[in-house]
């Protein structure tokens, strides 16, 4: 019954998601900067997800940053203003297309580069970070579209593979930021991440018409370091 109702709310938001996506303008502004997308490219000022986790976004000027799943490059944007260095990812060939184009608008070039591939992939041997940014698709469903990627995860394969390997592209005391939600079993995800050997605070929460929004750091188990998580709760879904 509880699986049903969240199928029933990850059924509304998709459908709500592909009419901005198809109607939505697609020059905009959030939080002060402009971003160009296209329909394949997840809409920054629509969706609740971007602005809120762009909005906790803390780097120091020395910090170099991974933005897994770029899309427009709003979270490489926003992390660009503050670090020494970003790298943001994306497999989408669109959303790679735009990042770059939205990095350029917003005269961050020299900072932020862009670049396509599934996930650590298109990553030189030996890249750490201090902070890793993701907010992955957490429909239940299959990619058919290049848009699609933003969207669906089958089987929490993608966010499996992603804490599989996240360990070794973080400087020692880095974290991952990731946004989660609640309509798509974020109790099944922390269990998962926990058994892959992750730590979790939970940073941050705001609760939308449709679902509630949890922003998510963490680090390797036993893994400490200066870098403050900052906390609302340890272990929270
Ligand atoms: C929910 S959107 C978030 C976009 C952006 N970070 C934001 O906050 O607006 C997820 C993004 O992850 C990308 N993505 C999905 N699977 C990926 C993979 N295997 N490797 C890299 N990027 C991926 C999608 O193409 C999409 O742009």
């Amino acid at each position: 019954m509880l699986f049903n109702l969240a199928y029933l709310r990850q059924a509304i938001s998709v459908w709500i998601i592909k009419r901005i996506q198809r109607h939505g303008p697609k020059r905009v502004e959030v939080l002060g900067r402009i971003y160009e997308v296209s329909e394949e490219v997840f809409n920054p000022r629509f969706y609740f997800t971007s602005a809120f986790m762009a909005r906790h976004i803390e780097a120091g000027p020395d910090d170099e940053v991974l933005d897994m799943g770029t899309g427009s490059g709003i979270q490489a944007i926003v992390a660009g203003m503050m670090a020494k260095r970003v790298v943001a990812i994306d497999i989408n060939p669109e959303a790679v297309r735009y990042a770059r184009r939205n990095v350029r608008l917003n005269g961050l070039e020299d900072r932020v580069t862009v670049l396509e591939g599934d996930l650590f992939e298109p990553l030189p041997h030996g890249e750490r970070f201090d902070i890793i940014i993701f907010t992955p698709p957490y429909m239940e469903g299959s990619p058919s579209t290049d848009f699609e990627f933003a969207l669906y995860d089958p089987g929490k394969r993608l966010i499996k593979r992603f804490f599989s390997r996240a360990g070794d592209y973080l400087k020692e005391g880095g974290y991952v930021q990731m946004l989660y939600s609640s309509i798509a079993e974020p109790s099944r995800v922390m269990e998962m991440v926990d058994s892959l050997g992750w730590e979790c605070h939970t940073i941050a929460r705001e609760r939308t018409f449709t679902e509630t929004f949890m922003i998510y750091r963490l680090r390797p188990r036993g893994k400490t370091g200066d870098r403050r998580l900052g906390y609302e709760d340890r272990h929270s879904v």
